[in-house]
């Protein structure tokens, strides 16, 4: 695992995903991207953003992405692990006074009954193709970041996020998100992203379904839309081959990145939905590059569900680049900074 990402990269992955929320977070109910910018400017700028309580609290997308990854941090596996995130799932649902937690979360955490047998799956709801899974999956992959752990990433994220969404659109962006984590651990192109989760992880997600024997029938009915909605993506960039060049809008400023982010989405609303959380996180990380400033701009300030499109890019970038470049004053006093610190550490020891 020469040349990968490094503990202090693993710490950055966590923090910055919890800034990202928290950051986000603010705007969630905001349609219009130029109006956050300008808030933004007049707040002196993103340098200016000192995250902490009362004002910046994280969202539901960070207390159960803290809850995914304490549970994989026990290194509990298989069923085991399961009835652990669901126990961490239904108790991180008491702590999401003023957090603004998602339909399908409430639903489906309300259905899982741990311990006892099964208990972590409920019914099938062809409702749940929210992003609730995609926004706290991203330690999966900081778990199980191999190439050749890619069927356990698979079974870990898939049967995770049918705790709440077993529509596939929903649990497929928790793969999503939980490969692009791993993507980002092991140092693959981004260019390379988007053709990996269509051609090598959704193939193995397809057959795992089949093979864990629940809701066969129902997934398989409405497995298309994300796979169609990604395959358009990638012509759209450029990145059918993976080989690139992006190609970008002549002109994609705050107003253009709405009405793009629109056209990925389900209903419009960019980032709700689990297959546009990931693609707008991944089109932020493709014009980014290493700034952050500028990946803010482009992933927790427009006019979508803007925490849960930061908590998914923030996590990679920081896994990318560590903190350098980033103004402190957005992390250090951020909510649950210590369980964030301490999560990382443990999923790094237990992934080397
Ligand atoms: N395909 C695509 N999108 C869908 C579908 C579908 N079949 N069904 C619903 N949606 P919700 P969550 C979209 O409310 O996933 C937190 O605030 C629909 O546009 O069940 O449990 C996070 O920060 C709907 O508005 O939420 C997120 O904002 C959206 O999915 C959110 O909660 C969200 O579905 C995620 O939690
Ligand atoms: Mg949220």
């Amino acid at each position: 695992m020469e040349g990968w990402a490094s503990l202090e990269h693993y710490r950055a992955g966590m923090l910055l995903s919890g800034a990202g929320d928290a950051i986000g977070f603010k705007w969630e109910f905001e349609f219009y991207g130029p109006v956050i910018h300008k808030e933004v400017k007049q707040m002196g700028g993103l340098k200016k953003i000192n995250v902490k309580l009362p004002e910046w609290p994280v969202s539901d997308d960070t207390v159960l992405h803290l809850a995914t990854a304490e549970a994989l941090a026990t290194g509990k596996e298989d069923e085991e692990l399961l009835h652990e995130v669901a126990s961490r799932y239904k108790e991180g649902m008491k702590d999401m006074k003023d957090r603004a937690p998602g339909a399908s979360t409430i639903i489906g955490a309300s259905q899982l009954n741990p311990g006892s047998k099964n208990g972590y799956r409920i019914p099938y709801n062809s409702k749940s193709g929210g992003c609730g899974a995609a926004m706290r999956t991203m330690c999966i992959g900081m778990r199980y970041p191999r190439p050749e752990q890619l069927s356990t990433l698979v079974a870990v994220a898939v049967e995770t996020g049918r705790m709440t969404h077993p529509h596939p659109t929903g649990f497929l962006g928790g793969v999503a998100s939980a490969l692009f984590a791993a993507y980002a651990i092991q140092r693959r192109p981004l260019t390379t992203w988007g053709l990996g989760l269509l051609k090598e992880a959704c193939p193995v997600v397809k057959e795992f379904v089949k093979t864990a024997g629940y809701a066969v029938s129902e997934t398989e009915k409405d497995w298309g839309y994300f796979c169609d909605k990604w395959e358009w993506y990638l012509i759209l960039r450029g990145l059918s081959t993976g080989k690139g060049p992006v190609v970008w809008p002549a002109k994609y400023g705050p107003e253009e990145r709405d009405e793009a982010y629109k056209s990925f989405s389900w209903s419009g609303w960019g980032g709700s939905s689990g297959h546009d959380a990931p693609m707008i996180a991944l089109d932020a990380l493709l014009g980014a590059g290493s700034n952050w400033i500028e990946l803010m701009d482009r992933v927790a300030f427009h006019g979508g569900d803007s925490d849960s499109t930061a908590v998914i890019a923030c996590c990679c970038w920081g896994l990318l680049y560590g903190t350098e470049g980033v103004p402190p004053c957005n992390y250090i006093n951020l909510e649950y900074r210590d369980r964030m610190e301490n999560s990382a550490e443990k999923l790094y020891n237990l992934s080397h």
